[in-house]
């Protein structure tokens, strides 16, 4: 197949609408995170078995669980620990052992779950990080119960000293707790969260039995926390030039909340870093390079740049790096994205005549300073190689 044929493959598999499903990608729902379906479709059409595929801007891994199916090598890097967190977790392999571990803590832990702990520290930090002023008090009733509940789970799980076992179980908590407060209205009731605890594992279990095979190979995977600018640093691609680098960067002018869950859709909450035991971030926009409050994109696209020079270094001319990127100013930021990519030392590649661009299901976002030119749930398809 030439290229365009396998370009408009590609495009097509990015135009799907299908929800999110198969081998480890529910583990948990990261914010804008990509279609299995079109990562499915690039490395399939644009790579060959045991080609290096890099995301710089991992997320919840949705490209290196792909990789690993098609028997492809996969770096992931990504700034924020929730994100090397889950990735990780979705990516390693679970020995029969480890089954039994998890299985029996399941059975002797979840059904007999309460909510009576006194004084936890847990508990006090977490309502500390939530505001819930004006919520009703059935409301108040339940968000305290699952709290207190997850303090129990977390005080049980310290016991679990194998850490593949202590993670699939704390990432299962943490999804519950994700399906339950993040955006619930009405935030689930005590007993409903515990049954999607149980539900989680059993369901993790599943698919982690048929992601197994894939994870037994040769083809080894990397998942570095660090800020992608140094890139070039890494010594796996020193050594290695990635043939597709295929990735969804934050977007410029528009706000995700890749750091914070928010309960009513709008009192933003770090309780996930305390669930994970891992540090704040420092500012909350840490994960998007800039703050959308600003009007002004230059930091944005400071960074853009930092990243995408770094980038240049451990390309090669082979290397074929797809983004899928939202604006919130087409005239503006398109452009400009497209001028940054060009100073990093890269040119545009035309999958078709016209500009490519899919509207993502489900999803809005919030955009300030949208001027109705582009919906804000539309992706543009861009794709380059070295100049
Ligand atoms: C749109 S999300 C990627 C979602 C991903 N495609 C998926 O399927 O889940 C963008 C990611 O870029 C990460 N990020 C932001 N700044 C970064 C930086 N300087 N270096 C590395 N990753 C960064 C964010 O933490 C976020 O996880």
């Amino acid at each position: 197949m030439n290229q365009q044929l396998k370009f408009s493959e590609v495009v097509k598999a990015a135009k799907n609408q299908s929800k999110v499903e198969g081998l480890t990608h529910r583990y948990y729902t990261y914010p804008a995170g990509f279609s299995p379906i079109f990562v499915s479709s690039a490395i399939e059409n644009l790579t060959k078995k045991n080609d290096l595929v890099l995301d710089p801007f991992m997320g919840g891994g949705t490209t290196i669980v792909e990789a690993i199916k098609h028997g492809r090598f996969a770096v992931g890097i990504d700034l924020n620990p929730i994100a090397t967190f889950v990735s990780d977790v979705k990516t390693t392999r679970l020995l029969k052992s480890h089954y039994q571990l998890i299985e029996s803590w399941r059975n002797q832990n979840i059904d007999n779950l309460h909510c009576k702990l006194k004084n936890d520290k847990f508990s006090k930090e977490a309502l500390s990080l939530i505001n819930y002023v004006g919520l009703g008090r059935t409301e108040i009733a339940n968000l305290k119960k699952i709290i207190k509940c997850s303090s129990l789970f977390l005080k049980r799980l310290k016991k679990v000293e194998n850490k593949r076992c202590n993670n699939f179980l704390r990432l299962a908590l943490l999804r519950a707790m994700h399906t339950s407060l993040h955006n619930r209205r009405p935030i689930d009731n005590y007993d409903f969260f515990k049954s999607r605890i149980k539900n989680n594992i059993n369901r993790m279990l599943k698919e982690m039995s048929l992601f197994d095979l894939y994870l037994t190979g040769k083809h080894k995977h990397k998942i570095y926390n660090r800020c992608s600018s140094k890139v070039n640093q890494i010594n796996h691609l020193k050594n290695n030039k990635p043939k597709l680098i295929i990735t969804s960067p934050p977007y410029p002018g528009i706000n995700i909340p890749y750091s914070r869950w928010q309960i009513h859709g709008r009192r933003n909450t770090l309780l996930p870093y305390l669930v994970l035991g891992l540090e704040n971030p420092d500012s909350s926009s840490l994960f998007s390079f800039q703050s959308p409050r600003s009007q002004k994109q230059n930091a944005y696209f400071d960074t853009l740049k930092s990243i995408f020079s770094s980038i240049a270094k451990i390309a090669s001319k082979k290397t074929i790096i797809l983004q899928l990127v939202a604006f919130n100013l087409k005239n503006y930021s398109l452009d400009k994205y497209l001028e940054t990519m060009s100073v990093c030392g890269f040119e545009e590649i035309k999958m078709q005549s016209r500009r490519v661009s899919r509207n993502v299901p489900n999803r809005t976002w919030a955009a300030r300073y949208t001027k109705k030119e582009i919906p804000s749930k539309r992706e543009y398809l861009i794709a380059h190689k070295l100049r």
